[in-house]
């Protein structure tokens, strides 16, 4: 205790509970983290750059790690940026509300997928704005139908700047967009001046082949803006990403206040990368950790396909989560607390949807545990939901 009596802050967000295979977490397992060769990386970063590493950095971001983005981004998507389109960012979160500062306005309506990344709800909420779903079907975003939608809000007066998105091994689904409706979805933002706000957080972490080529590679200069971390491929707690957008975007963000003021974003770290991709380390941990995820994932579509043969599901082919359908009636909302109780946690698809509706829905993360526990929780779900569906038990507190 400090001398306040107050409790101390802990370190982290998430706690694990021991006795719960706790499937809601998006959150790498921390003894998959790369601590001898981040260390190496931020040494040798020291090393090599000397003052520089520890000074004010370029407000882009600092030369070394854009350079060798524009060429990665050249091998893993359709399209290498200029290096005037790159900005390195403290995370895809971090993207998000610096473009939300930069496109949205209060009272403006902003469309997301359905279902999306929940917390982008929040951080575009914290800039006053009215979300509302865009339209989709079972294969995703519904492009014309998007278009409509921007027309008739305009006509009724309202500004819509943006629609966000994840389009590739999406979270909550896994699921990405096919190829037809990414270049339909393009064409519909280039017509209405729609900007594309692309979450692309999940683009190496494909396991059965490449990720699809980025809208932001199939769009015009100033249609798209693309989101990327590498929180998933190398380690969150970094608080590092990038973005890529048309230049005067890209100069736009520069310029503000704070960026300029704090001399970019995360400079030292953005150099640490740098080292780290020069030593071979990124690729290395890439691919460990793509195999360590494909495992993971294979082990829990087959537990489900086992214990759960009632539910269906789209195998994922890249990203970190299963999206899976109740058959009804229980709903994924009354089935956690039975979970809960027996020992399984997940989240509800409620989360993922700005309107009420979800609830036949239910998001497990496999990024956190290894094959043994995931099929162990898929088994307590199993046990969970044979309860849920006990006529004599339901309705009695599950807690209990
Ligand atoms: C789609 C998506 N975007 C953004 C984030 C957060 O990324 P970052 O840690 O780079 O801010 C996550 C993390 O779960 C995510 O799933």
């Amino acid at each position: 205790m400090p001398p306040t009596g107050l409790p101390v802050p802990p370190i982290v967000q998430f706690h694990s509970r021991p006795e719960t295979v706790d499937l809601a977490w998006g959150h790498p397992d921390p003894a998959s983290l790369p601590m001898a060769e981040w260390t190496d990386a931020y040494a040798g970063a020291l090393r090599r750059y000397g003052g520089s590493a520890l000074t004010y950095g370029y407000a882009n971001g600092p030369g070394p790690l854009i350079e060798w983005l524009a060429e990665r981004l050249g091998h893993t998507d359709g399209r290498a940026p200029d290096l005037d389109q790159i900005f390195v960012t403290a995370g895809a979160s971090h993207g998000l509300e610096l473009v939300a500062a930069l496109l949205c306005g209060r009272g403006d309506t902003v469309l997301v997928d359905a279902p999306t990344y929940h917390l982008a709800f929040r951080m575009l909420a914290d800039h006053g704005v009215t979300l509302l779903p865009a339209p989709s079907d079972p294969d995703g975003i519904d492009p014309s139908a998007t278009g409509e939608l921007v027309q008739r809000l305009r006509r009724e007066g309202h500004r819509v700047p943006l629609l966000y998105l994840v389009p590739t091994f999406g979270n909550p689904t896994g699921r990405s967009l096919a190829g037809p409706r990414r270049a339909e979805l393009v064409a519909v933002a280039e017509r209405t001046g729609l900007v594309l706000v692309e979450d692309d957080t999940y683009r190496e972490l494909g396991y059965d082949g490449p990720a699809p080529p980025s809208l932001y590679s199939l769009a015009g200069d100033g249609v798209v803006v693309r989101l990327g971390s590498f929180s998933k491929t190398v380690a969150p707690g970094l608080r590092l990403g990038w973005l890529t957008a048309a230049p005067p975007l890209v100069a736009a963000l520069a310029r503000r206040g704070y960026v300029d003021s704090g001399g970019g974003v995360n400079h030292a770290t953005a150099l640490a990368m740098a080292e780290f991709a020069r030593l071979g380390s990124y690729e290395r941990h890439l691919a460990s950790v793509r195999l360590r995820y494909r495992e993971q994932r294979d082990a829990l579509v087959a537990a489900v396909r086992q214990h759960l043969p009632e539910v269906t599901f789209a195998v994922p082919s890249g990203g970190w989560f299963l999206w899976l359908r109740l058959p009804g009636p229980v709903t994924a909302s009354a089935l956690l607390p039975y979970a809960e109780t027996d020992g399984v946690s997940y989240l509800p698809g409620t989360h993922f949807f700005v309107t009420d509706s979800g609830d036949e829905y239910v998001r497990l993360s496999y990024s956190l545990f290894g094959p043994e526990t995931l099929v162990e929780g898929v088994r307590r779900l199993a046990r969970a939901m044979a309860r849920s569906g006990d006529p004599v038990r339901r309705g009695t507190d599950a807690r209990s």
